[in-house]
């Protein structure tokens, strides 16, 4: 495998490009994918309490750890403050519950999970009414917030602060009151949905982008029930003609064309030959002629598939992004 490729953060700190997506996987699921991803080289591993799955992927660490078979710096772990605390009082909190589901002191990265915030009804992260509408708190204040964000690196749970599904307007608002630099932006991004005014956007503030579900959200394809009319990337016939070239899978173009954007990547995948295949993309280089064709599949915000209509309620939320 050639050499991996680092995104700087803020504060000299770095992080992999390609990181390990654990969204849509069962506790035993993940359990047995976590152990094939470090397998294969995987060390920035992205989680979140709403993926129901951090003391699963805690165990797995602490196992590795124990052997002596990765270090705690060797590793970057992401994960993100649910929706559910997205309040002044939440982010200490539920930051130190997902330490303990995951065992670890620190994160090294603590991310917004969303602008929009639930209610608080006891531990249920995903609170909806009788009708299946989420409980939706309206007063959600993102400047609050991110104190409290930044008090979570003063007390040194998080070694670095970031936001996730935020727009251009809520970013700047945050940013305007900001002690501690957004340092990171994760959205849905991939070949269909190249998100070009927000990354060029981060890029001029500094704030590094990752790009969540890179191989076009299958997985939200699926649960919104859309596999008629969003077609997959990997059928794509730029990227098959482009994949035939470099010898390398559909997939593989996917993300390298997002790495070499200088994107992080995080696909997840519970099947140890395609998680395996994702990582192997640092033996090759789209050149420019690659690189146009793949600009040109872009779909503008056409593309976008993870609009959170699956949260039913959602988009009344005064801070709903799109
Ligand atoms: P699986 O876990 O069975 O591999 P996204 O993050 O864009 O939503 O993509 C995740 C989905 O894509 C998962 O359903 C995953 O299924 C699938 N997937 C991951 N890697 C690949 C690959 N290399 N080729 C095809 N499908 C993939």
């Amino acid at each position: 495998m050639g050499s991996k490729i680092d995104i700087e953060l803020t504060a000299g700190r770095k992080m992999p490009a390609l990181g390990f997506g654990t969204w849509h996987a069962s506790e035993e699921e993940i359990t047995k994918a976590m152990e094939e991803a470090l397998e294969a080289g995987y060390r920035h591993i992205d989680c979140a309490p709403v993926y129901l799955n951090e003391a699963a992927i805690g165990r797995v660490l602490k196992r590795w750890m124990d052997a002596g078979r990765v270090t705690r710096e060797e590793l970057f772990i992401v994960t993100k403050l649910p929706p559910t605390g997205n309040r002044p009082g939440g982010p200490e909190k539920f930051l130190k519950k997902s330490l303990k589901d995951l065992q670890l002191e620190y994160v090294d990265l603590y991310l917004v999970h969303t602008p929009f915030a639930f209610e608080e009804v006891g531990d249920e992260l995903h609170p909806t009414d009788e009708e299946g509408n989420f409980r939706m708190d309206n007063s959600t204040d993102h400047i609050k917030v991110w104190a409290d964000m930044e008090a979570e690196v003063a007390a040194g749970r998080a070694k670095a602060i970031g936001l996730s599904n935020f727009n251009i307007k809520q970013i700047k608002r945050v940013l305007d009151h900001a002690k501690v630099p957004v340092a990171n932006l994760q959205i849905e991004l991939h070949a269909y949905f190249q998100q070009n005014d927000l990354v060029k956007f981060c890029k001029s503030k500094g704030i590094a982008v990752t790009a969540y579900s890179p191989l076009g959200s299958r997985g939200f394809v699926k649960l919104m029930g859309k596999t008629e009319v969003i077609p997959t990337i990997m059928d794509n016939s730029t990227i098959l003609r482009i994949s035939e070239k470099h010898e390398k899978t559909p997939a593989q173009i996917a993300l390298r064309f997002i790495i070499q954007r200088g994107i992080a990547a995080i696909p997840k995948s519970t099947n140890g030959d395609r998680m395996r295949k994702n990582i192997d993309i640092f033996d090759f280089e789209l050149d420019e002629d690659d690189m146009e064709a793949l600009r040109a599949l872009d779909q503008s915000s056409n593309g976008r598939v993870c609009d959170f209509s699956f949260i039913k309620g959602a988009c009344s939320h005064p801070e709903f992004p799109f």
